[in-house]
């Protein structure tokens, strides 16, 4: 609950801040680009406003995850015809970023009667789940590897995306990893914006994933692996 009403809180604040950030920066990067193109003829100082530039995009990566967070409220639902096509369309998305760290993916349907029936009764919000997959899937791809460079040379990367929708009321997602596992610090904090391990990370992914989960009316967990090394985080989501 706490949990929750912190985030709503926290959705709230991000839509105002993000819309007074976004115009001063939008004048801030057309400006910085004419500069660069008066400075073409002068290196150095290209290479500063350059520097600049790439400053500028930054500050509005983390303003549009912002404005993403808070929009994670507003859910528009569409039937799911086929649930096997629509995990490949996330999987899609990662398929470099996969193939570039060999990790091996495997994606599990359990759900093998009345098939037709019971897909045409999942209706989610398309792009904001999918968005909820590719950042779970980020992450496990960061995790993975992470274990790789650190010690295990030999571990295979595995990770798996589970669907379930034998229940007639929830689709039950998990994706399930071999990297580095999660402690009790990273366990508590993991879901506040901002909240990071990684020299590159926003720290919004998981606040974004729990915004939506929300206002899909649906919980999340992530939790270790009981059996080995890595993480499970699984979702629950109510299918109309
Ligand atoms: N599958 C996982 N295995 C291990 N740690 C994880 C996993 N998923 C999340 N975490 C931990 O939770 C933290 C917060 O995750 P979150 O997605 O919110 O931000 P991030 O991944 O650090 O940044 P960004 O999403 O912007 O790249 C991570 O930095 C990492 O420490
Ligand atoms: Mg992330």
């Amino acid at each position: 609950m706490e949990q929750e009403q912190r985030l709503v809180a926290m959705g709230k604040m991000a839509a105002t801040l993000a819309h007074e950030i976004r115009n001063p920066l939008g004048s801030m990067e057309l400006f910085c680009s004419l500069l660069e193109q008066d400075l073409v003829d002068k290196p150095e100082l290209l290479s500063n406003a350059q520097q600049i530039h790439k400053g500028i995009k930054t500050v509005n990566h983390i303003i549009t995850n912002c404005l993403q967070f808070a929009k994670g409220m507003i859910v528009r639902k569409e039937p799911v015809t086929d649930v096997r096509e629509y995990l490949q369309g996330v999987l899609d998305i990662l398929k470099k970023k996969i193939e570039d760290s060999e990790i091996e993916v495997t994606v599990k349907i359990l759900d093998t009667t009345c098939e037709e029936r019971r897909q045409s009764l999942l209706s989610i919000d398309h792009y904001q789940i999918k968005q909820v997959l590719v950042n779970l899937l980020s992450n496990a791809i960061d995790a993975v590897n992470e274990r790789y460079s650190h010690d295990d040379f030999k571990v295979v990367k595995k990770i798996s995306l589970v669907s379930d929708l034998q229940d007639s009321q929830f689709w039950i997602l998990s994706i399930i990893d071999n990297g580095v596992g999660i402690n009790d610090e990273v366990k508590e904090n993991m879901f506040d914006p901002f909240y990071t391990t990684k020299n590159e990370g926003t720290g919004l992914g998981l606040a974004i994933v729990g915004s939506i989960i929300l206002a899909h009316g649906g919980h999340i967990n992530i939790e270790n692996n009981s059996n080995e090394l890595g993480c499970r985080a699984t979702i629950k989501l109510l299918r109309n």
